[in-house]
């Protein structure tokens, strides 16, 4: 794990798209997952910015969603599709084709799972994914003792997830089961970028760098991953010995 402590947010999201920008300049045809959730809307600002100005070219990209919450679509603002659709594919050149995104309403959420799975293996492999830390150390929606052997599956949330989950939505949505890339596509990634600003993600950052390396702790689970590269602020590592 490479950590990278940034000033404050914006460093850091300024330093993570450069990062992301630098990596499709090598490898044009990238296959991309960004998560939603808030940490990285600056990352996607950049982005936007750097395509617009023609500093990166998005044109052989493909794009795979993370996850998203089982039952909301994307005229659901804080949903996973809404999230990265308003903020980021609405506003690059980039055609529908090229995005594979997980339909949270979709009668059959197991063949939403193997539509995925599909999109991915026909490319090979993830190349580049940029990740969230949940406030329980998820990672997706790969909860607390999540198994390592998974690929796209559904999960049943987490009491944190749920109750943090109410930052994301304009009212109260009792979401119960979330659709997630697992741990083991995740970790196939030939490159993982993990995010996380602010004070109050400082103790499970501690957990993640420096705690025991867990199931119950996903995120700690990166601890030995030479090829992932961490980038926070100063007020999520404030915490850090
Ligand atoms: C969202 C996702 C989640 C978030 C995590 C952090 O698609 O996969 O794992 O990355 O919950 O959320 P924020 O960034 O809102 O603190």
């Amino acid at each position: 794990m490479n950590i990278i402590i940034n000033k404050d947010y914006e460093a850091m999201s300024e330093k993570a798209a450069d990062f992301i920008a630098e990596y499709i300049a090598k490898k044009p045809d990238t296959l991309l997952c960004i998560a939603g959730g808030e940490t990285p809307m600056g990352i996607f600002r950049y982005l936007v910015k750097y395509a617009n100005e023609g500093k990166i070219d998005f044109s052989s990209c493909k794009f795979v969603s993370l996850d998203e919450w089982v039952g909301l679509g994307r005229e659901t603002r804080g949903s996973c599709k809404e999230t990265l659709y308003n903020n980021f594919f609405d506003l690059i050149p980039v055609k529908e084709e090229q995005i594979c995104f997980f339909d949270g309403l979709a009668d059959n959420m197991e063949n939403e799972c193997r539509k995925v799975d599909k999109f991915i293996s026909d490319h090979g492999n993830l190349d580049l994914i940029v990740l969230g830390i949940g406030m329980n150390g998820h990672i997706g929606f790969n909860e607390p003792n999540v198994p390592l052997d998974t690929e796209c599956h559904i999960v049943g949330l987490d009491p944190v997830t749920k109750e943090v989950s109410v930052k994301y939505f304009d009212t109260a949505l009792d979401v119960k089961q979330g659709i997630s890339l697992g741990m083991k596509t995740i970790t196939r990634a030939d490159t993982i970028l993990l995010i996380a600003d602010d004070f109050r993600k400082a103790d499970i950052v501690v957990k993640t760098i420096e705690g025991e390396k867990t199931s119950e702790v996903p995120s700690s689970l990166f601890q030995d991953f030479p090829k992932l590269w961490f980038f926070l602020d100063e007020a999520a590592a404030s915490k850090l010995t």
